[in-house]
This record gives structure tokens, C-alpha cells and sequence, in this order.
């Protein structure tokens, strides 16, 4: 059973308090389909996220089989199926590779013919076996809508809560869908299913409709004593009618008649009388006992009426005798329910075959996640051929871009400093020609490391800058399936790695081959270039799990490398002032500084210095410094992935 007792949210905003939630009380039993309708904007989202634990509620309760989630703890992620309102999956992957990859994060499976079956099962549950094959990107509205119901099925939930999975739907697949819920409620008799809508159409497959009005319950019974309560000939003649009178009056006027629908429909409010079998219920008569309709409030209080307008008002006036539509509507009722019955009884058939998902309540290890998301990117990157041709013009493209400016250059200093070498008595004429030629030579390795550096962290932000803020709607959803955030960083970590060695390793090998050898040792300057790109890499991933959008992501990420260049006192020294409390966060600077330092032993080294009045760090100084902004970059991506960033 699910309790929620004297629900309130409350949002602060402009210094005014709104409420989204008001005092929301009302039970669920299991085997039980519930619906939650309400007009646009009235917290029927809210409420699900509520129940969910994505939003803390801030007065009442919520119990789940007795437990008091705010005090035992959440549901157990496989305990829980949570369809969002707008489903997502990665574009580029297959329908049956979604399934596959959820089955893989969120069960333990014991071989891979067990991992299949669950795929197979739950795809053929939501009539998605034909679609198998068929890429995400390209699936309709209602095919998006049965895969995210999909991936939630792999845990085989308790409790599953779906945001209008059937909305915008045609008719038949919306039938469809619900009827889906209707047999997913009774498959599992353990299981709730509870399902938001704006639409009124098809309520006769749930057990009972709770409608929510400005964050208020103001009616939760059967569908068939709905029209009957709001006094209305039609179901959609609830919502023009919510709008005549305040939530509040309605909230009231519920809170009055709430215990004799309770108790003619066996719905006992949670702490008095236990839940009769959702069964029972389905089948169940009033009891021949007169029930109030909102209506006789209504009459009572027409003041209290907002202004009608004109079409609310024919339905008024058309509104039957209590008595007289109470008996219509049975009638009626009856004949539909029958009707319903039938077809019930038809779609069971079809699904009797079913087998039942055993509900695996371990949820893999760190590294088995982490070999699945890193084994879904590839497949992402892979497809995604824009990305592919970017990364690849800008492997091979960038260090070409160098080797333009140091191919005739770095040879020329080279003989250049080996006759300096040899002459160490120069006359007065050759001295001002060598100073000339030492500051161009200086500026010119200077200018070569510095260009190296700078388009590696140029390279690493375009690969971090959206690799969590890109997919962050995805992440939220494995999160709550119980994906570790942990894994996650780490397949990131893995996936990107693989970038950052490729990209910097060729930038250095690259230039210091067709440039016939940039002074320094060869080695620490390769690792400085990985360094640099790797330390962009988590600072850019970092931004990337703490922005909402990938849009914010990219420009923060660009900005810090536009920035690289100016700050990094290769090109303009920083005032002295200033300079320690920029110096630090500049990873071009520390590259480049440490870079040059490896030359202290030629005469290079003096070149550089006569073109620059930066102090040139040690290459161990600048690794630790690097090494720094690595591990505060990943901290940070790690704080971003584990914050939530539901909408
Ligand atoms: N984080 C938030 N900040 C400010 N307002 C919010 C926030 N979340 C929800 N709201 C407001 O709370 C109200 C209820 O929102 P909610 O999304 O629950 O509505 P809904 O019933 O699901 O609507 P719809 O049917 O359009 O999906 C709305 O007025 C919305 O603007
Ligand atoms: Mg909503």
C-alpha cells in the first residue's frame, strides 16, 4: 500500500510562498491502476516527483508497505519505475539497445541468455518487438512513450509511476497504453501503477481517479462516481467546472464527502479501515447509499462561484436532478462497464502467455555499470559521424596547424644555437646580430609550445564540455534506477582518457618530428601536454556536471580556454600584482612554463628568457600544479553527477 498523508510543497518565489502541494492525503493498494488527473499546471507532476523522492515534500508523509520513506529511507531503486513526463533515451541507439542497456545497468543477470530474455519479455510487453532495430531518433511520440515505460519494466517495479505516457496520443494507441497499465496493475499483485494524464477519456481501466486542483486533492474514487460528484453529464465537463469555484472550496467540499465515498467504495482513508482488494473494489456497488455530489456545495454557495462563462453555463443549466442522473449514469455504467469487461477479459488472453520478470533486487557492480555506459558511448560516438569527422579534423588538422609556423623555423635555431655555441667570442657586430636573432628564436619556441598547449585544451573542452550536460535528462533517469555515480565518472573518465592521451601524444610527437626536434626533453614535455589536456578535460567535465543545459556548458568551457591564451603571460607579462592570484588557475600557463624549463640546459632556455619576463616554473612544480586542477575537476564533475538536477 501507498500512504500519503497531509502532502504540502511550498515554493518560494519573488518573496511570495506558492503552494504546489496542499495537505495532498489519499492511499493506494496494491494491484491497484490509479490515475491522476487535473488541469494544466496544477501539480500533478510535482506530486509524482514527490512520491518519487525527487522532491522533498515539507510537511506529511509517505509510506510505502508501512515504511516511512522520509525516515527508513527511498524506495530501492529497483523497487521503483519512474516514466518522465518526457521520455528520453539516446537518439542513436536502437530500441533494443536502450532495453539491453538499462537491463544491464539497473539487474543482475546471471549470463547473457537471462539478460536477453528479460529484453525480449519486456520489448514484447510494450509491443515494441517489431521496432527492435529501429533507432531512437526516429521512433514516434506514442513508440518514445512505450520505450521509456520499457525501461523502467527491466526492474519489474513496485510501484511505477508514469507522467503522461499516454498523452498526445490518437486515440487507439492511448487505449492502447492504458490498457497496458491496466494489465501491468494485475500481472503483479505487489504492484501499483499510477499514471498522470490530462486526458478524461479511457478512466474507466483505472480503479480509481484522484483529481488534483491547484495542488489539492478535490476528488479520488472510481471513475463512475466521478461524473456523479462533479454533477456533470461527461467526464470532460470536470475541468470548465473546477474553474468556477476556488481549490480551496473544492479541497473543502472533498475533505466533507471524502469519508462516505471512502466507505461505500471500500477506499477507507489510510488510518481507519484497511484497503479492500483493488478487485473487490473494481467490482464493487455503492451500497445503494445516497452519495453527496460537489454540486449540492455548489448550490449551496454561488457566490463563491467565479463568473461562468457562457458554455459553463449551458452545462449548468443542463445539469439533471441528483437523484435522476445517478440513475441514468448506473445504467449507463453498467452497459460500458460490461462492454469493458469483455474486452478486458479479450486483451488478458492475449497476454496470459507472459512470463513474469523476476525481480532482481541487486543492482550491478561499480565496474559492470562502468563496462556498459563505456560500451554505449562508444557505440554513441561511433554513429555520431559529425562528431567523428570534428574529433578527426582536429587531431590531425591542429598539429599541422604548428608544424605550418615551426617547420622552417625550429631548424633554423637550431644551427643558430649550435654556432653560438661554438663562438663564444663574438665581435660587437655579431653580438647585436645574435641578440636580434636570439630574441626571434626565443619567441619562436615559445610561441610553438604555447600553440601546442593551448589548441590541446582547446581540443579537450570540445570533448568535455557536453559529455554530461548533453545527456543530463538520461542520467537523472539511470540515477534514480540506481546507476552509482561513481561508474559513471568513471566510464567518463575511461571514455575521454582515450581522447585526451590520442590528441595530446600526437600533438607532441607530431610537431617534434616534422619540426626536426623542438629543444627540451621530449618526454616531460609530452607529459605536460597530456597534463594540460587532461587537467581541461576534468575542469571542463566538472562545468559540464554542474550546468543544467549543454548550451551553458560550452560557453563556460569556451570562455576558459579563450582566457588560456591572454593570461598565460606567454604573449603579454601579467602585472606582478595580479599575477599570483591568476597564475594558479591558468593550466596554459603551468604547461607551457614547465615546458620550457626542461631546456634550462641549452641556449634556448636563454632565447626564451630574453622574450619573456614570466617566471618559467619546474616541469615537476607544473605537473603538481596540474595534477591539482585534475583532481578538483573531477571532484567537481563527481558533485555535479551526484547533485539532482530534475527539472
Ligand atoms: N521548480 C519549480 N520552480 C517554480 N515553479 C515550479 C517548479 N516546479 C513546478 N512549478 C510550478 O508548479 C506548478 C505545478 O507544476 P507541475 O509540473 O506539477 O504541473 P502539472 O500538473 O504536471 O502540469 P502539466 O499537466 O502541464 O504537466 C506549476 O505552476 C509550475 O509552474
Ligand atoms: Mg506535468
Amino acid at each position: 500500500m501507498l500512504e500519503l498523508r497531509n502532502i504540502s510543497l511550498t515554493l518560494e518565489r519573488d518573496g511570495e510562498s506558492q503552494a504546489l502541494l496542499d495537505d495532498v492525503t489519499f492511499s493506494v493498494p496494491t494491484g491497484h491502476l490509479l490515475a491522476i488527473v487535473g488541469p494544466s499546471g496544477c501539480g500533478k507532476t510535482t506530486l509524482l516527483k514527490t512520491i518519487a523522492g525527487l522532491k522533498e515534500e515539507d510537511n506529511g508523509e509517505i509510506r510505502w508497505q508501512g515504511r516511512n520513506l522520509a525516515e527508513d529511507g527511498d524506495l530501492h531503486p529497483s523497487e521503483l519505475g519512474y516514466v518522465p513526463q518526457f521520455s528520453i533515451a539516446h537518439d542513436l541507439l536502437t530500441v533494443e539497445e536502450c532495453v539491453a542497456s538499462a537491463v544491464a545497468l539497473r539487474t543482475r543477470q546471471a549470463d547473457h541468455e537471462s539478460a536477453w530474455a528479460v529484453v525480449e519479455q519486456v520489448m514484447k510487453q510494450t509491443g515494441l518487438t517489431n521496432l527492435s532495430d529501429r533507432q531512437v531518433k526516429v521512433l514516434s511520440g506514442g513508440q518514445k512513450r512505450r520505450l521509456g515505460l520499457a525501461l523502467e519494466l527491466v526492474t519489474n517495479p513496485n510501484l511505477l509511476l508514469c507522467d503522461e505516457v499516454t498523452s498526445g496520443l490518437d486515440p487507439k494507441s492511448e487505449r492502447e497504453i492504458t490498457q497496458l497499465l491496466h494489465d501491468l496493475a494485475r500481472q503483479n499483485d505487489k504492484r501499483i501503477v499510477i499514471n498522470v494524464t490530462h486526458s478524461l477519456t479511457n478512466l474507466s481501466l483505472f480503479d480509481t481517479v484522484l483529481v488534483l486542483h491547484e495542488g489539492r486533492v478535490v476528488y479520488h474514487g472510481p471513475p463512475r462516481a466521478l461524473n456523479h460528484y462533479f454533477s456533470v453529464e461527461q467526464a470532460e465537463d470536470i475541468y470548465p467546472k473546477l474553474a468556477r469555484r476556488s481549490a480551496e472550496r473544492w479541497g473543502d467540499s472533498w475533505a466533507r464527502h471524502r469519508d462516505s465515498y471512502y466507505k461505500a467504495y471500500k477506499l477507507a482513508p489510510a488510518e481507519e479501515v484497511p484497503f479492500a482488494d483493488a478487485k473487490i473494489v473494481e467490482n464493487r456497488e455503492p451500497d445503494r447509499i445516497k452519495l453527496p455530489s460537489a454540486k449540492a456545495l455548489t448550490d449551496e454557495d454561488e457566490s463563491d462561484l467565479k463568473q461562468p462563462k457562457d458554455s459553463d453555463k449551458d452545462s449548468a443549466s443542463k445539469e439533471p436532478e441528483e437523484e435522476d442522473s445517478w440513475a441514468k449514469h448506473k445504467k449507463n455504467r453498467d452497459k460500458k462497464k460490461a462492454a469493458e469487461e469483455e474486452e478486458h477479459k479479450k486483451h488478458h488472453k492475449r497476454h496470459e502467455h507472459d512470463v513474469e520478470v523476476d525481480a532482481p533486487h541487486r543492482l550491478p557492480g561499480v565496474f559492470a555499470q562502468t563496462r556498459e555506459l563505456l560500451r554505449r558511448r562508444w557505440t554513441i560516438f561511433r554513429r555520431d559521424r559529425s562528431q567523428m569527422w570534428l574529433h578527426a579534423a582536429m587531431l590531425f588538422g591542429f598539429p599541422l596547424l604548428v608544424v605550418i609556423f615551426g617547420f622552417e623555423g625550429v631548424p633554423q635555431v637550431r644551427q643558430m644555437s649550435i654556432r653560438q655555441d661554438a663562438n663564444v667570442l663574438l665581435d660587437i657586430k655579431e653580438q647585436i646580430a645574435h641578440t636580434g636573432s636570439l630574441q626571434r628564436a626565443g619567441g619562436l619556441v615559445s610561441g610553438l609550445v604555447l600553440m601546442q598547449v593551448v589548441l590541446v585544451t582547446l581540443m579537450a573542452s570540445n570533448n568535455a564540455a557536453r559529455e554530461i550536460a548533453g545527456e543530463r535528462d538520461i542520467l537523472e533517469r539511470e540515477r534514480l534506477g540506481g546507476l552509482r555515480a561513481i561508474s559513471y565518472l568513471l566510464s567518463k573518465i575511461l571514455f575521454l582518457g582515450t581522447f585526451v592521451l590520442a590528441q595530446a601524444l600526437w600533438m607532441g610527437l607530431f610537431v617534434e618530428m616534422l619540426c626536426n626536434g623542438i629543444p627540451g626533453d621530449l618526454v616531460v614535455k609530452l607529459v605536460l601536454l597530456v597534463m594540460a589536456s587532461g587537467s581541461m578535460t576534468a575542469v571542463c567535465l566538472g562545468i559540464s556536471g554542474l550546468m543544467r543545459s549543454p548550451e551553458k556548458a560550452t560557453i563556460l568551457s569556451i570562455y576558459l580556454v579563450g582566457f588560456q591564451l591572454p593570461l598565460s603571460g606567454a604573449v603579454l607579462t601579467l602585472p606582478k600584482a595580479i599575477e599570483p592570484f591568476i597564475q594558479p588557475f591558468i593550466v596554459a600557463y603551468w604547461s607551457w612554463s614547465g615546458s620550457l624549463s626542461t631546456m634550462k640546459s641549452t641556449s634556448f632556455y636563454d632565447a626564451v628568457k630574453a622574450v619573456t619576463n614570466t617566471s618559467l616554473e619546474p616541469a615537476n612544480l607544473a605537473m603538481f600544479v596540474l595534477s591539482i586542477h585534475l583532481v578538483v575537476g573531477l571532484t567537481l564533475a563527481y558533485a555535479g553527477i551526484k547533485k539532482s538536477q530534475w527539472d
